[in-house]
């Protein structure tokens, strides 16, 4: 669930901060889980398992479960919660899969939208998967967090910065989507865009403090605090209620893919 470094950054993400401000990213992943109907002894690949809360529960389903991500940090906590994860950025799936696989199965909650080279990752996925097997995932899709993302834009061109949306996340529509698993090898069997407001307990501010970092690292460190406040500020009217509590406007692309047979 974490973003891979394709910027030679350092990596921003904390997994106590995770923690504190964005837990209902992995607590709405049930139904991914659900689509996916993990089977005991199974094995699968949780790409993108951040802290590892769903590579937890596709492991209690019985399946044997590898989780990999980007981040150090993240990766860290998911050993720490016993589970076997390794640190591998999306992109560079090929060459990890070329000695782990094959995977029955490769699962994917709220990480694909970091992977802005899904041609890269999706023939990764098609290299560590069984033919026949499964690819199931769920991520942005086009139009997510469109007010917060117009915000920021607005937020970073005061200050004489920008920043390109699609150089840090990556919403396609369901055609878009499909066409490229296409390509990839796949058969898509369902492909979903899903509107989901979703209320954020942390507010708007912690949402920034965690997801914003690629964006905001733009701009000097002194000025980052005042941009992130002017987000706030424009996004209250729309996605803050009069009680004071934030949703932001998720839309998630939902979709299951099975690998087929190389010619
Ligand atoms: C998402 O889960 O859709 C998301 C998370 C962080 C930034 C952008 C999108």
């Amino acid at each position: 669930m974490s973003a891979p470094d394709t910027t030679g950054k350092p990596d921003h993400w904390n997994a106590d901060r995770y923690e504190a401000n964005v837990r209902f990213v992995s607590d709405l992943g049930m139904p991914v889980v659900e689509l996916l109907a993990p089977k005991p002894g199974e094995r699968i690949l949780d790409l993108g398992c951040g802290d590892g809360p769903l590579t937890r529960v596709l492991a209690e389903a019985g399946a044997e479960v590898v989780g990999v991500d980007a981040s150090p940090d993240m990766i860290a906590a998911a050993k720490a919660m016993g589970l076997d994860a390794h640190v591998v950025d999306g992109h560079d799936l090929a060459a990890w899969a070329a000695e782990q696989a094959p995977f029955d199965a490769v699962f994917s909650n709220a990480a694909l939208h970091w992977m802005t080279r899904p041609a890269d990752v999706f023939a990764g996925v098609a290299k560590a998967l069984k033919p026949g097997g499964r690819f199931v995932a769920e991520q942005g899709g086009h139009g997510n967090v469109a007010a917060v993302a117009v915000a920021l834009q607005a937020a970073m061109e005061k200050r004489g910065a920008s920043y390109d949306l699609r150089s840090i996340w990556s919403f396609p529509t369901p055609e878009e989507q499909r066409a490229r698993l296409v390509d990839a090898g796949f058969d898509v069997r369902s492909m979903e865009l899903i509107p989901r407001p979703t209320p954020v307990p942390a507010g708007l501010a912690g949402w920034l403090d965690t997801f914003a970092p690629p964006i905001l690292a733009a701009l000097p460190e002194g000025e980052r605090a005042a941009a992130r406040a002017d987000a706030v500020r424009l996004c209250a009217p729309s996605l803050q209620d009069l009680a004071g509590n934030w949703s932001v406007d998720y839309v998630r692309l939902r979709f299951s893919a099975v690998l087929g047979a190389p010619a």
